[in-house]
């Protein structure tokens, strides 16, 4: 039976400005994302009958349709009947290392994992491009997550344009376990405390998202300056996470004094990263914010920027 075995990384916000709303609800952004080290390992087998099956080793991670992987699953079995009654159905085993619901696209990679595996195992040899129009219909991280690296995504954050991508910098990241953070109340509360000060028109909108590309952080990028990218570091969702939830405004500021490079936290929580110039002063970092911060359910990750999206491990066909 033909199973394969993929890597799908995490990813980290660099920049989020939310330049607009948008007639389907969603908001117009312009983003920096940023692949990092830290990834779940994915297995997807061929079963032959018409059925999906998943199975995770982290007990909130769910094995039905909830479950973005599925839902991969199911788009490419509606797009491609022909390939799926001929091949059937999947098994997907999900090794969790990403920590869930955490603003650092967990499902969104693991969902783009699956449509590369799925492509290989039903010989669909789409093109990039193809893959990344599926992977948006899934989730505005998805296209992100399949090709991974640096970039500036606009748009819902589908259209991507990558950037000089490095690894030279290391990420400390941390969350408090119990603590989530809902992706659409985050957009929500933004849109009814800021949507006044939202450009409405196309062309203004292009010309704020042309205008970050051409900006201080997408240069320091250019110059893989860790200083000054971490300086420059920014997310509008704080404005409405930070007030409401002390435990991420707490990590930030226990960061902040921590003599970084900078810190931020990533997409809408609760997750706060910390950029350092080496492992050995990431390590250090978060020992020194563990000691600083009493609550005993808050986890640490040491990490380090990727180059890389989806990898493919192995595959036995
Ligand atoms: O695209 P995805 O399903 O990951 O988005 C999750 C939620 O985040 C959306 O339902 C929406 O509430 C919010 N969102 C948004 N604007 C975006 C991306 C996400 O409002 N550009």
């Amino acid at each position: 039976m033909r199973s394969y075995s993929l890597i799908a990384p995490a990813k980290i916000n660099l920049y989020l400005e939310i330049l607009g709303d948008r007639p389907d609800g969603y908001h117009e952004l312009a983003m920096i994302l940023q692949s990092i080290e830290l990834a779940d390992q994915i297995e997807v087998r061929a079963i032959g009958t018409d059925t999906i099956l998943i199975h995770c080793d982290h007990p909130q991670v769910p094995s039905d349709s909830s479950n973005l992987a599925y839902r991969a699953v199911e788009l490419m079995a509606k797009v491609f009947p022909d390939a799926f009654a001929k091949f059937g159905g999947v098994e997907i085993t999900i090794k969790k290392h990403i920590p869930v619901a955490a603003g650092l696209a967990g499902g969104s990679t693991n969902a783009a994992a699956v449509l590369v595996a799925v492509d290989m195992m039903w010989q669909l040899g789409l093109t990039q491009p193809e893959l990344q129009d599926l992977a948006a219909q899934l989730g505005s991280d998805v296209p992100f997550c399949l090709a991974g690296g640096t970039a500036l995504a606009t748009g819902r954050g589908e259209q991507l344009n990558s950037l000089s991508a490095f690894n030279s910098l290391y990420v400390v990241l941390a969350k408090d376990r119990n603590l989530m953070i809902s992706t659409p109340w985050a957009y929500q509360a933004y849109r009814s405390e800021f949507g006044h000060t939202y450009v409405r028109d196309t062309q203004s909108l292009e010309s704020r998202a042309h205008r970050v590309h051409s900006g201080p952080i997408v240069n320091a990028i250019r110059h893989k300056d860790g200083s000054q990218i971490g300086r420059l570091l920014h997310n509008d969702l704080e404005k409405v996470v930070l007030p409401t939830t002390p435990q991420v405004a707490q990590l930030r500021e226990a960061f902040q004094s921590s003599g970084v490079l900078g810190t931020m936290m990533s997409g809408s929580g609760p997750t706060v990263f910390a950029l350092c110039e080496s492992e050995a002063h990431a390590q250090e970092v978060r020992q020194r914010v563990r000691g600083m911060i009493a609550n005993p359910d808050v986890d640490f990750w040491v990490t380090r920027f990727s180059t890389r999206g989806i990898q493919i491990v192995s595959s036995v066909t």
